[in-house]
């Protein structure tokens, strides 16, 4: 059975229409047994819904698309007061200032979709008489400041979607009433800094984004009230420094993203009172240091992220000891020359894998590390300076205490010897995998050793096969 019964009721009304070159304006019916009935319309304009009088008894979905709307107020759409829509779609047409209950004849809407219009202007009350609403999309437009109690009526809200705006200053109220919103989009605008208790009634956030503003400044108490709040995502921001206990509201915190800021430098307690965050990242800032207690409170970490900043001593015990449940840490892509694993208090037992890998080393001290971090299993090491001798003698040393040295991305586990050489002496693998037949050989001996198990071993045979047609 067909879901879709499409039903043509196209409409071309003759509009008085400046644009000649406009097309004509057309709406279609979409009958659908599980949703009820959907009308989308195109090209239309102002003037076209002021008329609009087909029945819409059935209609739960409206979708003006491609439309020139310019105003939405009160009489833009002459549909019954009291219809059915429970969906509103108006992208990318045009429309540029929203006037005070301008939805409040679609009393039964749950999510109303503006994106990529042009809006400006959002009146006082213009989102008043729609409490039902749960999303409202706003995104690319041209919204500028988020005036106070512009969403007071929308208690039901569960997303709110204002990515790609040109937003440089939220309201201390602006918020206010969303007391159900769990998601907020703020990608893509130009924010440069969160003033105190800004998201003060979000108290039911659960993910806030963040992402490429020009944030520099962060109230100690802006994120005052999120309890809730479990994904935080800070990256693509200009933040250069962050003050002592800047996040202790963020009591639910799971993830951190602070990617691609300005960091040069970690201060004492800048996480203290993260007390659940399982995965902080730092990648992609400037960090050289990490001032003593810099990760102090963070009892739950498990991943840290520090890929491509500008370390080039690391002290791991100041830095990263007091982190009990830390099991993946990234320094790759550093300027890491020399790293001490002395412990001073307690040894690390959580950590599980370190990825050491496009560095500057020419040796660490394997023995005090594994003595001190007994539960590593994996370290990655490629791409570093590494003299062949010592990288022999760590490689053994790790490999027969049941580490494995990583040499390529995926940390597979090949035969070590071989490996063993690549990352010191590149060329002689090189020859080594020139010829053709030895490549063949190698890998149908590599499958077949590891898995004895018959049904898999008959695979590798197969590839064997393959190997020599
Ligand atoms: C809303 O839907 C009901 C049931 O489908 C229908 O009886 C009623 O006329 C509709 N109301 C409007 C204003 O279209
Ligand atoms: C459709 O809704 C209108 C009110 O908008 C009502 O007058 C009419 O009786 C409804 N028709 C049906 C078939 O429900
Ligand atoms: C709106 O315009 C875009 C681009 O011109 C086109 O891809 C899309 O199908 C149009 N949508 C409708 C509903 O006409
Ligand atoms: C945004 O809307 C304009 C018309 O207002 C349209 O030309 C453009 O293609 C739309 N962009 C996207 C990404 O849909
Ligand atoms: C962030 O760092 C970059 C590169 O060092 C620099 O060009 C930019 O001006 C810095 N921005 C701020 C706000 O400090
Ligand atoms: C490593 O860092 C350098 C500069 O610090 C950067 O240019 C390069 O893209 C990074 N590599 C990766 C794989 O991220
Ligand atoms: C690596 O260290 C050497 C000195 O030990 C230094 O000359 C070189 O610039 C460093 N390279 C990088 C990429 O940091
Ligand atoms: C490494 O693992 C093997 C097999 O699981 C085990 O027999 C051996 O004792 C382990 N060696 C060390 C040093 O833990
Ligand atoms: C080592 O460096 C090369 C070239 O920059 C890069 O392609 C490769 O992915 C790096 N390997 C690892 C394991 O980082
Ligand atoms: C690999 O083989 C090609 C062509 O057979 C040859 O040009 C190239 O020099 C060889 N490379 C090495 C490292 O031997």
């Amino acid at each position: 059975m067909a879901k879709w019964i499409p039903m043509l009721l196209s409409l071309f009304l003759p509009l008085a229409s400046q644009n000649s070159v406009q097309q004509h304006p057309s709406c279609k019916f979409h009958l659908s047994f599980l949703q009820g009935q959907q009308m989308t319309c195109s090209n239309a304009n102002m003037n076209f819904f002021h008329i609009f009088d087909i029945p819409l008894n059935r209609t739960h979905w409206f979708k003006c698309a491609n439309c020139s709307l310019d105003v939405l107020d009160e009489t833009t759409f002459n549909f019954p007061k009291r219809n059915n829509i429970s969906v509103l779609e108006l992208p990318n047409s045009g429309v540029r200032v929203i006037r005070k209950f301008a939805f409040q004849k679609f009393f039964l809407i749950k999510s109303l979709i503006l994106h990529n219009n042009s809006i400006q202007t959002m009146e006082n009350m213009c989102f008043n008489g729609i409490k039902r609403l749960t999303q409202l999309d706003l995104s690319s437009n041209y919204i500028k400041i988020l005036a106070n109690n512009l969403f007071l009526d929308l208690e039901n809200l569960d997303i709110l979607n204002l990515n790609n705006n040109r937003i440089v200053y939220i309201n201390s109220e602006a918020f206010s009433g969303l007391s159900n919103l769990k998601y907020l989009y703020l990608n893509g605008n130009n924010l440069d800094k969160l003033d105190d208790n800004v998201f003060k009634h979000l108290i039911h956030l659960k993910i806030l984004y963040l992402e490429h503003n020009r944030i520099n400044n962060i109230h100690p108490h802006a994120f005052n009230n999120l309890v809730n709040l479990n994904f935080l995502y800070l990256s693509h921001n200009s933040i250069s420094y962050l003050v002592q206990y800047n996040f202790k509201h963020l009591t639910s915190l799971v993830d951190l993203h602070l990617r691609y800021n300005n960091l040069t430098e970690i201060q004492t307690s800048s996480f203290n009172g993260l007390k659940n965050v399982r995965s902080l990242h730092l990648g992609n800032n400037y960090i050289t240091v990490i001032k003593p207690y810099g990760f102090v409170g963070l009892n739950n970490l498990e991943v840290l992220d520090l890929i491509n900043n500008r370390f080039e001593t690391v002290n791991y015990f100041d830095y990263f000891g007091n982190m009990q449940n830390l099991k993946y840490l990234w320094l790759n892509n550093n300027s890491i020359n020399s790293i001490n694993f002395v412990y001073k208090f307690d040894i690390q037992n959580s950590l599980s894998i370190i990825d050491i890998s496009d560095n500057n080393l020419t040796s660490i001290d394997y023995e005090s590390m594994l003595s001190n971090l007994p539960n590593i299993k994996e370290i990655f090491v490629a791409n570093n300076s590494w003299e062949c001798d010592f990288f022999d003698r760590m490689y053994n040393y790790l490999q027969n205490n049941n580490v494995t040295v990583c040499i390529n991305n995926k940390c597979e586990d090949k035969d070590g010897d071989t490996y063993a050489d690549i990352d010191c002496i590149r060329a002689v693998t090189d020859v080594a995998f020139n010829v053709t037949e030895d490549v063949s050989t190698d890998f149908s001996m590599d499958c077949c050793q590891k898995n004895t198990h018959f049904e898999i071993l008959s695979v590798c045979l197969i590839a064997v096969l393959l190997g020599f047609i």
